[in-house]
């Protein structure tokens, strides 16, 4: 499958790297261009692509992997979505200096992707660790959990789907308002890490 990813920063990188090895290919951007993207191609190899973002946007399923104060400018820029995947891994802290978080008051951050990209189908997921935290080793006979959050069935199947072959399970909390909520910084699964027992 191909995947789209908008951002390729640590995100970026770290979810290419395991898409990659599960035989997926990667159309990666950044807001600099695909020039800027050569040395990260290179550690990525020939399976990845460095595009422009609107290309990135264009794939059946793509990650958002930019700032939180980034996708206000990005989103909007991109085109129609008509029915593709949006994979929010974003939180919404409004800087990395003293990481402050946004004040959404009654609204929720992936709920605010999707009034950003009408007709995307947005799941939530891959937000609530350090990108690394997920590919840490686990004990034999055990696999990492992600979360996962969406109002579409089909392609919260298909978000699952890829989560798996990556080599975890996922984990699905409910719809994109009330498990996005769990979700974000503040919510009982941000920072919570669940291992699950496989085959139980
Ligand atoms: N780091 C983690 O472990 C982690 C874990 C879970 C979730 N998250 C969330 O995932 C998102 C990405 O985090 P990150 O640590 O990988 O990197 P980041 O520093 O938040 O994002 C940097 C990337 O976003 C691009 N970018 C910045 N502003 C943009 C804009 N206005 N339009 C388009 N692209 C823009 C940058 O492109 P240029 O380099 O060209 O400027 C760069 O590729 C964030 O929302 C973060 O909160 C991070």
């Amino acid at each position: 499958m191909n995947i789209g990813i908008l951002g390729a920063a640590t995100v970026g990188e770290a979810l290419a790297v395991e898409f990659i090895r599960a035989g997926h290919e990667v159309l990666i951007s950044n807001r600099r261009g695909p020039g800027s993207l050569s040395l990260l191609i290179h550690r990525l190899g020939p399976k990845a692509k460095a595009v422009t973002l609107e290309q990135a946007a264009g794939c059946p399923l793509v990650i958002l992997a930019i700032p939180w104060v980034g996708v206000k400018e990005a989103l909007p820029k991109l085109p129609k979505w008509e029915g593709r995947i949006l994979i929010d891994a974003t939180n919404t802290f409004l800087n990395y200096v003293d990481f402050a978080v946004d004040q959404l008051g009654e609204d929720s951050g992936s709920e605010i992707v999707a009034r950003l990209a009408p007709d995307a189908k947005v799941v939530k997921t891959f937000n609530t660790l350090p990108i690394s935290g997920f590919f840490n080793a686990v004990p034999e006979g055990h696999t990492r959990v992600a979360f996962l959050a969406g109002d579409d069935v089909q392609a919260k199947a298909s978000v699952a789907a890829l989560i798996k072959s990556i080599g975890l399970t996922p984990m699905d909390v409910g719809a994109l308002g009330s498990g996005g909520r769990l979700m974000q910084l503040g919510g009982v699964f941000s920072g919570a890490e669940l291992l699950k027992v496989n085959d139980r």
